[in-house]
């Protein structure tokens, strides 16, 4: 049976063609059921199969329509299965993982009557006092693109009935990382230019994928809140890149226009939204109240653009299948996590950690006296922001997994401090066990419930407590690898260089503790890079790697460090005084946008391009590139090879560099790989302004790079004859 769309739109009284338009806020069991009996047209989850199809049977078989329900929810990073946070899914620059993270929860998810999941988040992201950098994919609109469309693919499936997909929803649309200061919800304010480059074009490349849906971010956009903004959601989503899907606006987001102060009062807010191409409102007043007394009258609102959004709706719900089968099968649903699925989780973990330091301490030794100390030795907490109550558990600590991984060591397990509280006696009592210890492994972090949705941090170092403990074991001259958990980039300046080692495992999920211990161990070589830009300073936020030219770049290199400050007079260093960089800080971050190391050592050679010399046309065809990239060390590992462009002279001042290509690459010792890239047309294009894409003649500089070496090579774009 398919649904004639038109008849049943043309059946619609008002109020009918409103209560599509709607879901409510994480209503109670009961207010749902008294929802769908009015003929609501979507609810969050009930948590259970058996009570998805409860509730789709009312909608189909008790109301007057029997239009099946969409059924949301926040599947992040797994519905019952945690896979590693999207975060840390970027730092495996691999999308492969994203894919494979998307596949899994659609498949847990559907089966459990979930149709719509509220994710992938691609917002980029430059700035880690933001709590929610840990659901995108990062700094650059490249790899975020690439992620997008792995997790479109992934969430997707071949088709959205097939029973084992769910509906995606890129969110938030647009510029929601770029608030000031870092701080939720804040107002945002981007050139035209820079939201092409940059905020729209994850979203683009979303759309392009076929995302069914797209979700209205809570921020103001150059003046204009986002749930608000025709000229941005009408124009540039639904006309000019042709997006036929359904655009849910935030929790309460049409609402709280009224407090952003562009509408006086809900009624309008819900005229404005809508009247902006918002298509379903999440939250807020009911549209259609107990009495059935619409909030809004066809005399407020268009009545095309209701229906338009109504055929959106219902459209969506025929590309499910709902309309032939609301209903799961109860008794095969996922419930939690299988085996199986666990095997895959800690496998995509495995690929995400990021080796920032190492002086040879890591890989650890196989036997000796090693203390595991900090709060992450013995916590569960790695499962990281978004995740439901019914989510699997982690089972084991990384004490548990280390003790099992390497059971020749002699462990020794103590706390030290907790993630906030160090008492004097803790910290004495770590450094006095370190003494006897040929090592110490010490798990520090943040915990979850610091990153993720309204989690902004002003202060964006561990905190003081863990810095203690560091600080103690490094003045007892202790040798120390530290396993560092996060949802964001952190400030680790105090601290990095007074310790051995330090693997960054961000929030890895269910099988967080096994993949850490044998990443610990040497048997998987860590081959992560970091997606975003680690500053030296909370003060050089917000901080990406491909930021623009400036007229006066700093030369020489360092800056006037605190204690040359102290006997400073005026000006005095002539070549690099009056150029960009501040005074109390080395150049540049700590770690940059792609770094990371591994267990071996590579070497990048034979960097070559089919030609350096195109025309327009030759330049559409494509360039091809290639590098050899060889293990030179004894160890297997894995190496990230990444292609960057420079336009050397261009009408616009341009990045310093762009990512236009990466390769993740395993190799045993000794073994050789030639890692090809096609550079296009396209990757060449920038937005002269917010209209115009264009690519303009000259010379352009590619760049490869794994982060320890580079190789540059020219190519020249030749006028049109
Ligand atoms: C978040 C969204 C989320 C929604 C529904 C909001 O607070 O900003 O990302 O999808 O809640 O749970």
């Amino acid at each position: 049976m398919t649904v004639d769309i038109e008849s049943l739109l043309a059946r619609m009284t008002w109020e009918q063609k409103l209560l599509q338009l709607q879901i409510v806020w994480r209503p109670s069991a009961a207010e749902r059921e008294a929802l769908i009996r009015r003929g609501i047209g979507s609810t969050f989850w009930p948590p259970s199969a058996g009570e998805t199809n409860a509730a789709q049977r009312i909608a189909v078989e008790e109301t007057e329509l029997g239009i099946p329900l969409l059924v949301g929810l926040d599947v992040i990073h797994g519905q019952f299965t945690i896979f590693p946070t999207p975060l840390a899914q970027a730092a495996a620059f691999d999308p492969a993982v994203a894919e494979l993270d998307a596949r899994v929860s659609a498949t847990e998810a559907r089966s459990a009557g979930v149709n719509w999941t509220f994710s992938p988040m691609v917002d980029v992201t430059r700035d880690p006092r933001w709590g929610r950098v840990v659901e995108g994919f990062g700094e650059d609109p490249y790899l975020s693109s690439v992620l997008t469309v792995a997790k479109v693919a992934g969430y997707q499936g071949r088709a959205l009935d097939t029973g084992d997909a769910l509906a995606a929803c890129l969110k938030h649309f647009v510029a929601y990382g770029a608030a000031e200061a870092g701080r939720d919800y804040n107002t945002t304010d981007v050139s035209d230019r820079r939201l092409r480059e940059t905020y729209l074009e994850t979203f683009r490349a979303g759309v392009e994928a076929g995302a069914a849906t797209v979700m209205a971010a809570f921020n103001a956009l150059n003046g204009i809140p986002m749930h608000a903004n025709r000229a941005l959601l009408t124009g540039v989503l639904k006309e000019e890149w042709g997006f036929d899907g359904v655009v849910v606006g935030d929790a309460d987001g049409v609402a709280q226009l009224v407090n952003h102060g562009v509408v006086a009062d809900e009624r309008a807010a819900v005229v404005a939204a809508i009247d902006a191409g918002v298509d379903i409102v999440m939250g807020g007043s009911l549209l259609v109240d107990a009495d059935g007394v619409a909030f809004v009258s066809p005399d407020e609102l268009r009545v095309a653009r209701v229906d338009d959004a109504v055929r959106r709706v219902l459209r969506l719900k025929e590309r499910l299948g709902l309309f032939e089968r609301p209903y799961v099968n109860a008794s095969t649903a996922s419930t939690s996590a299988t085996e199986r699925y666990r095997e895959l989780a800690r496998q995509a973990a495995e690929r995400c950690t990021v080796l920032l330091t190492n002086d040879g301490a890591l890989p650890l030794p196989q036997t000796g006296r090693v203390l595991l100390a900090g709060p992450y030795a013995r916590s569960l907490d790695h499962l990281g922001t978004w995740v439901q109550h019914f989510a699997s558990p982690v089972t084991e600590s990384l004490a548990d997994a280390l003790a099992t991984e390497l059971p020749h060591v002699d462990w020794e397990v103590v706390d030290g401090c907790g993630f906030f509280d160090a008492t004097d006696a803790a910290v004495a009592e770590a450094v006095e066990r370190a003494a006897g210890a040929d090592l110490v492994v010490l798990a520090v972090g943040e915990p979850s419930r610091i990153s993720g949705e309204a989690s902004s941090r002003a202060d964006i170092t561990l905190p003081d407590a863990q810095r203690r403990l560091i600080h103690a074991l490094a003045d007892a001259g202790a040798r120390v690898v530290v396993v560092l958990a996060t949802g964001r980039p952190l400030v680790v300046e105090d601290w990095i260089e007074r310790v051995d080692a330090t693997l960054c495992v961000w929030h890895l999920g269910s099988e967080a503790p096994a993949a850490i211990a044998r990443t610990l161990s040497g048997r998987v070589s860590p081959g992560g890079r970091v997606p975003m830009t680690f500053p030296r300073a909370v003060g050089q936020v917000p901080i990406h790697y491909d930021h623009e030219r400036t007229g006066r770049p700093p030369r020489t290199g360092g800056a006037l460090l605190p204690e040359t400050i102290a006997g400073f007079t005026g000006p005095n260093n002539t070549d690099d005084y009056y150029t960009s960089k501040f005074l109390d800080l080395p150049l540049g971050p700590r770690f940059d946008f792609g770094h990371g190391l591994a267990y071996t050592t590579f070497a990048l050679d034979g960097f070559e391009m089919s030609r350096t010399v195109v025309s327009a046309s030759e330049a559409e065809a494509g360039i091809d590139a290639t590098v050899r990239v060889t293990n030179t060390g004894d160890r297997t590992g894995d190496d990230v090879v990444m292609l960057f462009v420079t336009d050397e002279v261009a009408s616009v001042t341009q990045p310093v560099r762009r990512l236009r290509g990466f390769t993740r690459v395993t190799l045993q010792p000794g073994e050789s790989v030639t890692v090809a890239f096609r550079i296009e047309a396209d990757h060449l294009r920038f937005w002269a302004d917010g209209q115009h894409r264009v690519l303009e003649p000259g010379d352009f500089t590619l760049t490869v790079s794994d982060c320890t070496t580079e190789h540059r090579l020219g190519v020249r774009l030749e006028e049109a004859a």
